[in-house]
């Protein structure tokens, strides 16, 4: 059997033209265009290039994308002063800054400065807090990304059994309220779990963001299960040759051994093309939906989002 594809790249695709149709009619209608500010301290390649692709993504869905990029050494005070300003900004809907923030600051202090209706990460406690009783709150975006893939296979989750494998408090941890708040019973394994490939074998849904290239094996999986990968890892691909310094070239893959286990699960999401580009969606509609909270404005329907 070879599993269905969930095909992220084409549901991020048709999520954002719905953000941007509602985006263009919020300025006719009202006058109002949402604003993203990004806040990325230091230069991080990798958040670098995310900063980036939010900018763009932001942009082309019609919206304002204000970015602040600030030197490694800003001082706490500094930081809390811009997201202050940012706060109180009318023209600023959704704040995110951009995580790992260098070691001197302290991120639990720093998110929970940002506005709860202007954190369009769901990382703030009230929105964890909120998410994690069933109470409509601003959800994190990787999560909210990979309900709406399960959206596509189970038009009801009730019952389901899922495994959650990484208990992260941007990924797992929401990952398992989101699904609970489904009524399925939900398992979240991290890495002192000493039965995770047993859990697996009973679980209709595993969902894995463990950053272990190929954690996954095909015989953990049950057949015709689904299985949501969120791992996202540059591994070295010897196959693909060498580049012009004499490295090997390198390839991105996913925490699921993705070849085997597609000859087993009922459906899965690819990498890359499945939960990434999902999350950046996530992020347009969190920040439709801050924006038209703060306004008082009832928020579009968008796609089971
Ligand atoms: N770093 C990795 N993922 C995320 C995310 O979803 N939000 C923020 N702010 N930082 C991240």
């Amino acid at each position: 059997m070879t599993a269905q594809l969930i095909d992220g790249k084409a549901l991020a695709s048709t999520v954002r033209g719905t953000v941007k149709d509602a985006v263009a009619q919020l300025k006719a209608e009202h006058g109002i265009t949402p604003g993203l500010a990004v806040v990325l301290v230091g230069s991080d390649p990798a958040s670098e290039v995310y900063v980036r692709s939010k900018g763009k993504q932001t942009i082309e869905a019609g919206m304002n994308s204000f970015e602040f990029r600030l030197s490694v050494d800003t001082s706490e005070k500094e930081l809390m002063g811009l997201i202050e300003r940012l706060n109180t900004d009318p023209e600023v809907h959704g704040i995110l800054v951009q995580l790992p923030l260098p070691a001197h600051l302290d991120s639990k202090l720093v998110i929970n400065a940002i506005h709860p209706h202007k954190d369009v990460d769901g990382f703030h406690t009230t929105n964890v807090g909120m998410v994690g009783t069933g109470q409509d709150a601003i959800v994190p975006c990787t999560p909210r990304g990979c309900m709406m893939m399960l959206a596509q296979i189970y038009p009801d989750l009730r019952g389901k059994t899922a495994l959650v494998i990484g208990h992260s408090n941007i990924v797992g941890k929401p990952m398992g309220r989101l699904l609970l708040n489904a009524d399925c019973t939900v398992i979240v394994s991290h890495k002192s779990s000493t039965n995770i490939p047993e859990l697996a074998r009973m679980s209709d849904i595993i969902v894995v963001a463990a950053g272990v290239p190929g954690l996954v094996k095909a015989d953990w999986i049950k057949p015709g299960a689904t299985v949501i990968d969120v791992g996202i890892n540059r591994v070295p691909a010897p196959e693909n040759g060498f580049k012009d310094d004499g490295t090997v070239k390198t390839k991105l893959v996913g925490d699921v051994d993705f070849d085997a286990a597609k000859e087993v699960a009922g459906a899965i999401t690819p990498v890359p093309g499945g939960v990434g580009p999902m999350t950046i969606a996530c992020l347009l509609v969190n920040t439709l939906s801050a924006c038209c909270n703060l306004n008082s404005l009832p928020e579009p329907v968008l796609l089971g989002a």
